[in-house]
């Protein structure tokens, strides 16, 4: 974990990472710009936002491009995967209303749940685009086992 800020995967709107630069997100040696997977990536800089399900689609299809890419050791596609796993668009105000609502005291394990996740796409990223393999892989499973534990716990409360 290289950085000194972990931007929340979720939460754009606890009004922390509302004050934030958004291009924290970047690294020096990877960036997700040429990568149309993400349903709206104009909205660099302005955080575009969703609706939780429209956001879990999209991680979803980065994975699924990370581990296909991983099967031919192609580790600049999983170091871009990884970076629009970590940098996908926030939840909505709407929707992060509803689910505050709905997990009233856990929802600060949710957001703890998306901020390990955040990072451990980060660390993969950073292991891919560093060109090491078995850091990749050992990435790779720290990032769905953070998704895998977040819906465990969360996603029957949540899924509308
Ligand atoms: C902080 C919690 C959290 C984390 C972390 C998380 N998810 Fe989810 N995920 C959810 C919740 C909640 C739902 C149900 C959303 C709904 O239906 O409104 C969900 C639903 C999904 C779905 C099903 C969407 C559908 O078809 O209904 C997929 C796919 C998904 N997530 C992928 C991922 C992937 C891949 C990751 C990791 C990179 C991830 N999620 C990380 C909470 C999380």
């Amino acid at each position: 974990m290289t950085r000194h800020l972990v931007l929340p995967l979720l939460l754009a709107l606890g009004g922390l990472a509302m004050a934030e630069d958004p291009h924290e997100h970047e690294t020096a040696h990877e960036s997700h710009g040429a990568d149309g997977a993400h349903a709206s990536p104009s909205a660099e800089g302005a955080h575009a936002t969703g609706d939780l399900r429209t956001i879990m689609l999209a991680l979803g299809t980065e994975m699924a491009h990370a581990q296909e890419a991983l099967w031919r050791e192609d580790l600049v596609t999983v170091a871009r995967a990884g970076r629009a796993v970590a940098d996908h668009p926030h939840v909505s105000p709407t929707e992060m209303a509803r689910v505050q609502a709905a997990l009233g005291t856990d929802f600060g394990a949710f957001v703890a749940a998306d901020r390990t996740t955040h990072a451990a796409a980060v660390a993969l990223a950073d292991a891919a685009g560093g060109g090491d393999l078995s850091a990749t892989v050992q990435a790779l499973g720290a990032v769905q086992a953070g998704c895998v534990g977040c819906h465990q716990q969360f996603r029957a409360r949540l899924v509308e």
